[in-house]
């Protein structure tokens, strides 16, 4: 094996870390969920989790990776060893079970930026919309097609190595998205009929607030900052010492939420604008946005960029959800980088041919009252991540404590005023607010 890769610069790795928590979950999941879980109120208790538990457990996970130096399963081990790798592996399966269903989403994406300039999402006619996503799901041909699309260019990058290709892409793509979106949230709350989308997002209604909403505010913090399954790990195992980490914790921190607070202003001020159901679901994104853009001068143009930005976004994710699964397969069992990539990915590639066809002829197969993609998604966000989230604060509240505030400070080149607050919130405050949302929503 020869040297380790490594971020050349604080702000590559700044910026693979974004790459990796702005994706989908942001721009296609947030908003729906926000949609079906009653809007403000679940705004405000997905703000609450991603600053409390979700910066203490983005912390951790870069605090593990780089004292560790190693894949998710390897960094327990050194650590620490016992049964702490088993929390890697369960990392490792996640990621498996995530990309999955990403990939058939991402798919969606790289259709709809054909679909954009072919003109067949040209209307604002909900209906017209709403059909036109369905007869696109319902076509397994298609969708099974993109999901290959996006698997593949997936493992192309992560094959060919992280740092060149998709550092240097993410760079430029990522601020352009950013402006994109932000254009957008602009059009969309200065149409006519935004304010009760803007009332609903931001007024919160506690009275609808059950546990599934909490489950789903607390999944999604996970799901979007990419937490829970040793994503952010394997990413802190390719840096050095001289990075602060709470400080790098914090800006990617608030970079995701900025994109999901933001994509929320793009997408539910319009549904109400045009008359879109909030509980629409996955669909929500897909349906809604083709009728901002036919509002708009060269929508076309804009449905374009927007959707070929989004697959990008979707694919600096993608590339991170399988990274701890190759960085195992390559430090642990000695495999090649090109044969892990393709091996892990033809793998996760058939485990998503399932949802893939649950939109579509298999709509009708249900796991715990939902459809496949759906479940998928919610097992792993809700149950898998969480719970990873748990084991990887207590490990280091408890099984590492002062190595771990050792590591977050470099070794005393970046003091960090919060350290002792950080291990008291892995100690207590998030395994018992985890496991106490976790349970309630069981
Ligand atoms: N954070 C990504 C998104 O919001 O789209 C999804 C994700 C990436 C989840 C990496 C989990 C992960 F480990």
């Amino acid at each position: 094996m020869g040297p380790r890769d490594h971020f050349a610069t604080r702000l590559g790795f700044v910026l693979a870390a974004a790459g990796s928590a702005v994706g989908l979950g942001n721009i296609w999941k947030f908003p729906f969920m926000a949609g079906q879980n009653g809007g403000g109120a679940f705004l405000i208790l997905y703000v609450a989790f991603v600053l409390t538990i979700g910066l203490s457990v983005m912390l951790s996970e870069y605090a593990i990776g780089r004292a560790g130096q190693r894949n998710p399963v390897g960094a327990f081990r050194v650590l620490k060893g016992g049964a702490w790798p088993a929390v890697g592996a369960l990392g490792v399966i996640a990621g498996f079970v995530i990309l999955s269903f990403y990939s058939v989403v991402g798919g969606w994406t790289l259709a709809y930026a054909i679909k954009s300039v072919s003109g067949a999402l040209a209307s604002n006619d909900p209906k017209v919309l709403g059909a036109a996503f369905g007869a696109f799901i319902a076509e397994p041909r298609g969708v099974i097609a993109f999901h290959t699309a996006f698997m593949a260019m997936t493992l192309f990058i992560v094959a060919g190595g992280v740092q060149g290709g998709i550092e240097r892409a993410s760079r430029v793509l990522m601020p352009a998205l950013a402006i994109l979106v932000v254009v957008l949230a602009v059009r969309s709350v200065t149409l006519e009929g935004a304010s009760k989308g803007i009332a609903f997002f931001l007024t919160p209604d506690f009275s609808r607030v059950t546990w599934g909403t909490v489950n789903a505010a607390l999944g999604q913090a996970f799901f979007s900052l990419s937490l829970g399954m040793g994503t952010m790990m394997t990413y802190a195992s390719y840096l050095d010492k001289q990075v602060n980490l709470p400080k790098t914790a914090a800006q990617v921190t608030l970079l995701d939420t900025g994109f999901a607070v933001v994509a929320g202003f793009m997408i539910l001020p319009a549904v109400f604008a045009f008359g879109f159901d909030p509980q629409a679901g996955p669909g929500l994104t897909f349906i809604t946005l083709p009728a901002v853009f036919a509002q708009m001068p060269a929508g076309p143009l804009f449905a374009f960029l927007f959707f070929a930005l989004l697959a990008i976004a979707a694919l600096t994710s993608a590339v991170s959800i399988i990274e701890p699964v190759v960085s195992y397969l390559i430090d642990e069992r000695g495999v090649s980088r090109r044969a892990a990539t393709w091996g892990a990915g033809a793998v996760t590639w058939a485990l998503g041919v399932p949802s893939a066809l649950s939109l579509g002829p298999w709509k009708d197969v249900t796991l715990g009252g939902k459809g496949i993609l759906d479940a998928v998604d919610y097992l792993a966000s809700n149950i898998m991540l969480p719970v990873g989230g748990i084991l990887i604060t207590l490990f280091i509240g408890w099984s590492i404590a002062d190595r771990a505030k050792e590591e977050a400070q470099s070794d005393g080149v970046h003091p960090f005023a919060l350290a002792n607050v950080w291990i008291f919130i892995c100690r207590f405050v998030a395994p018992a607010a985890v496991a106490w949302v976790l349970i309630g929503g069981l």
